[in-house]
């Protein structure tokens, strides 16, 4: 299956306007909150943070072991990011309380948030499938990041970006089995578009990362839907690019990590003065 794309150019895997060395995308005395960091794509994302030189990272996720292992990855290359771990369960109120009121008093105030854990439900039909299955999307994906959201905000600098890992599956109209993950993460990513309109202060982008081989892609392979991989430093690196002052003009958008960033800045005038890239209707009006 090939997915059209806004832009020209469709990366695959990172590329020079987005490399995270690169001075321009510098993250240098960032303090920066990553969810699910420490495996899949959070943890390549904590990779990529590390490479533009945030300050300091701190990783969530419920698993200390996987936390720790991306920690250790790369203390000793980066020595001047300071990695912290928090095991703490998104669907855990007060857990997430506390990390966060720790994070800001260990660190001060948090400059990024990338909301990237989630949860996939087991691929079955409606008719099928186990209700607290299928709902478990809806209590990580969106009761998961509800409570991040309200976590965050008390500690939230005033102009700090947040990024939501969602999926290009919601722009899909159906997709055999996914009912369960396709409704939770289209409620997630609306919710994350209140989050915009209600603090315009706050940088708010929605992201499809791509299609990356990770524990939660695996339990996709016998769906009967082959999508095309890519690389996962195209995600990693695409999210250290959102945040940065480029980026600013997809404030309360959905993108594509694939959609080449220089051609979407072309874009920037009609995109800001249209309601492009933003979910909707189909057809209406
Ligand atoms: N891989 C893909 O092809 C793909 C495509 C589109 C979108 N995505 C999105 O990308 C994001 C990352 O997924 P991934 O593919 O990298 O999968 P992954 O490797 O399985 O990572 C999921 C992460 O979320 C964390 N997590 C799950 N439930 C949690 C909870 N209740 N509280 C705190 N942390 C929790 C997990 O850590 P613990 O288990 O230790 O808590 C894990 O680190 C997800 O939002 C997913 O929907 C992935």
């Amino acid at each position: 299956m090939a997915f059209p794309s806004p832009t020209k150019n469709y990366h695959t895997t990172s590329y020079p306007d987005i490399d995270p060395t690169s001075a321009r995308l510098s993250t240098k005395g960032k303090n920066v909150v990553i969810t699910g960091g420490g495996s899949g794509i959070g943890g390549d994302t904590t990779l990529a943070f590390a490479k533009s030189g945030a300050s300091n990272i701190a990783l969530l996720g419920r698993t200390e072991k996987t936390l720790l292992e991306t920690k250790k990855r790369l203390a000793t290359q980066y020595s001047g990011t300071a990695i912290s771990t928090y095991a703490a369960d998104l669907v855990d109120k007060q857990s997430l309380e506390r990390a966060l009121a720790t994070i800001h008093s260990s660190f001060g105030t948090i400059d990024v948030l990338v909301a990237n854990a989630g949860y996939l439900p087991t691929l079955q039909s409606i008719a099928d499938t186990d209700l607290d299955e299928w709902y478990n999307g809806f209590e990580v994906n969106v009761k998961g990041n509800f409570n991040l959201i309200r976590a965050f905000l008390p500690h939230a600098a005033e102009d700090a970006a947040v990024i939501n890992i969602s999926t290009g599956i919601v722009h899909l109209p159906f997709l055999k089995g996914y009912s369960g993950y396709h409704t939770s993460k289209l409620a997630s990513a609306k919710m994350f578009d209140y989050l915009h309109k209600e603090h315009p202060n706050l940088f708010v982008l929605n992201v499809h990362p791509g299609v990356i081989v990770t524990a939660m892609n695996d339990k996709t392979k016998d769906s009967g839907t082959v999508l095309p991989f890519d690389d996962v430093d195209l995600p990693a690196s695409f999210v250290v690019w959102a945040v940065s002052p480029e980026a600013r003009f997809l404030n309360g958008r959905f993108v594509w990590a694939h959609w080449d960033v220089n051609e979407l800045k072309g874009m920037a005038k009609d995109i800001e003065s249209s309601d492009k890239f933003t979910l909707g209707l189909l057809g209406w009006p």
